[in-house]
């Protein structure tokens, strides 16, 4: 049987400590719960998900652009505060093919201004955010549909 198309699931900077960090903001999942509800939905999909995390910025733009070379339906992007800091990122975004959706489990436009730029959202596909651990899994309903 052919291989299922891939999803990258990439998670930026301090998302490996969801679940403990600021909860009342991002609630009580850990990472590791959201990686398990996101199998069971690929399964359901007919898709597979590849799902990393890291907190170095140069690993997102090698990751996108493995991604892209895997020919990968769709990557879900988390960058964390790199959202709104990384040129790097942007640019990687913007030198691929693959669709990226970005993603929050905040909604960053409620908080601080200087959450209010997104270079990831800038050289997105969409946007998904605001609706805590369930942004993650409307978003890969979003890349099943593309
Ligand atoms: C976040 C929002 C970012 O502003 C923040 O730096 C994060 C998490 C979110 O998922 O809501 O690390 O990306």
């Amino acid at each position: 049987m052919a291989d299922k198309p891939v999803v990258y699931v990439l998670n930026g900077p301090n998302l490996n400590m969801l679940g403990l960090r600021e909860p009342e903001i991002y609630g009580s999942d850990t990472l590791d719960d959201i990686a398990g509800r996101l199998e069971d939905q690929a399964r359901e999909l007919g898709l597979e998900i590849d799902m990393r995390q890291s907190n170095h910025e140069g690993h997102l733009v090698d990751w996108i652009q493995e991604a892209n070379a895997r020919q990968a339906k769709a990557v879900l992007l988390n960058a964390g505060a790199y959202t709104h800091t990384s040129v790097a990122v942007h640019d990687a975004i913007k030198g691929v093919s693959v669709p990226v959706i970005e993603v929050h489990l905040s909604n960053p436009h409620r908080r601080e201004a200087f959450r209010h730029i997104s270079l990831v959202g800038q050289a997105a596909k969409g946007t998904i955010a605001g609706f805590g651990a369930l942004s993650y899994t409307l978003a890969l309903d979003a890349a099943a549909k593309l």
